[in-house]
């Protein structure tokens, strides 16, 4: 790379660990940055920006989240709905998915998370005191709550990490595991078994349920419900895992926050969105449906557009002491959820898991420091978190 401002590129290692940095030098420098790698891509580290393009379906399509190979699937669908759809199909899909991700059903999921947690930490305390917070605690969470709604097997949860890394940290489409499987092939098997053994909702699981429903009567395309099944599982597992590491790389730093949230539990859900503004993981993308101007750039249609929500969560006109973690934070409006119509559908559940895995950590090993800076890695390319955090129990 010669610079950030017009030859950046996401998905390398140097980005991955310096990601702030770089957005807080973007905003002086260069509000919009270009790179013609990925076919060209724009990326906007304004909070005004990001606000703006996420609200707008006109000039911007989602049809494709992840810069790479522009998707095959047409708009308004796209590969993976309601992510990738755009106006007027989106509301459709989105709509489908709400009632498993309302508060009820997902507060009931409250003991049995808690209860991995404990089941995980028991594994940590007698493997101490050095251990790896992010591939012995993080990344088993979320990997076995969405397995479980989905109702698909925990065991392979290192098959959906094979195939998420692939996709979301290197852009890659056709990735096929050693047996020659790709990740379209085991989510049609797995759907074809359920198909096998119909159930119920009242029974069933998230693919019975999408099994199950109808758009105007008509069942969902097969194309969909894959697509569906794809996204829950990219969304919800990356995503979390990265936002629970992030939150204990910090309080692994920081001995007075850790001794802060376990004396004042009222202080804890107000951390928790600290965290998330501070440590968002999610970067989206949008392709330009238009030619058009953005910020004074001339933007073509179908140009790639990153939306770095965590870059516009760290804006100092958007929010006060942007760049310091403020664990009281009162008012935090911010975009790690999205911004516009395509809001984390999952946040309920999201809030849920990073909860109770803070405080379940912090019940259990609460005095902890990482052992060497220097070892820990960061995700490269559109979620960032600790892939590899290894912490000393003190
Ligand atoms: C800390 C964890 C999470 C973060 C930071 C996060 C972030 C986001 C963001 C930024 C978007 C907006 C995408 C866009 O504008 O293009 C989004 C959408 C979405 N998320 Fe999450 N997410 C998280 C966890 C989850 C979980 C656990 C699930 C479900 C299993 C989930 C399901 C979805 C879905 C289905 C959408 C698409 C909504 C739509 O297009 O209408 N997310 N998420």
């Amino acid at each position: 790379m010669t610079s950030w401002e017009t030859d950046f590129d996401h998905t390398h290692p140097d980005y991955a660990e310096n990601a702030p940095a770089i957005w807080d030098q973007l905003r002086e420098s260069c509000p919009v940055a270009r790179s013609e790698r990925f076919g060209g891509v724009w990326l906007p580290v304004r909070h005004e920006d990001v606000d703006a393009i996420a609200h707008d379906t006109t000039n911007y399509s989602s049809q494709g989240v992840i810069v790479g190979e522009p998707p095959e699937v047409p708009a308004p669908m796209g590969p993976a709905p309601p992510i990738t759809s755009d106006p007027p199909f989106h509301a459709i899909a989105r709509r489908l998915l709400l009632p498993p991700f309302a508060p009820r059903p997902i507060a009931e999921l409250g003991p049995s998370t808690r209860q991995f947690c404990h089941q995980l930490i028991d594994g940590l305390l007698e493997a101490g005191p050095e251990i790896d917070a992010a591939t012995g605690y993080a990344q088993e969470i979320p990997v076995r709550i969405i397995a479980d709604m989905l109702g698909l097997p925990e065991e392979d949860g290192d098959l959906y990490r094979f195939f998420i890394r692939n996709i979301v940290e290197t852009a890659g489409v056709d990735i096929r595991t050693d047996d020659d499987i790709s990740f379209d092939d085991y989510l049609d098997e797995k759907i074809a078994e359920h198909r096998a053994n119909p159930r119920s909702n009242e029974d069933g699981d998230l693919i019975d349920y999408m099994i199950n429903a109808d758009i105007e009567g008509m069942p969902l395309e097969d194309a969909h419900i894959r697509g569906t099944v794809a996204l829950l599982l990219i969304a919800g597992i990356d995503t979390t895992w990265s936002a629970i590491g992030s939150s204990l790389w910090h309080l692994a730093q920081h001995p007075g926050d850790r001794k802060r949230l376990i004396e004042d539990p009222e202080l804890r859900p107000f951390a928790i969105e600290e965290f998330l503004r501070f440590y968002a993981p999610v970067t989206m993308a949008r392709i330009a449906a238009t030619d058009h101007e953005l910020g004074g750039c001339p933007v073509n249609k179908g140009d790639w557009l990153l939306l770095p929500f965590p870059a516009a969560n760290r804006d100092p006109e958007a929010f006060e002491d942007a760049g310091t973690v403020v664990l009281d934070r009162q008012r935090n409006r911010h975009g790690a959820f999205g911004l516009g119509i395509h809001r984390c559908l999952g946040s309920n559940l999201a809030r849920l898991e990073l909860s109770i895995a803070v405080e379940c950590w912090l019940e259990r090993i609460p005095d902890f420091e990482l052992i060497d800076p220097e070892t820990v890695r960061w995700s490269a390319g559109q979620i960032r978190g600790p892939r590899e955090l290894p912490v000393r129990i003190l």
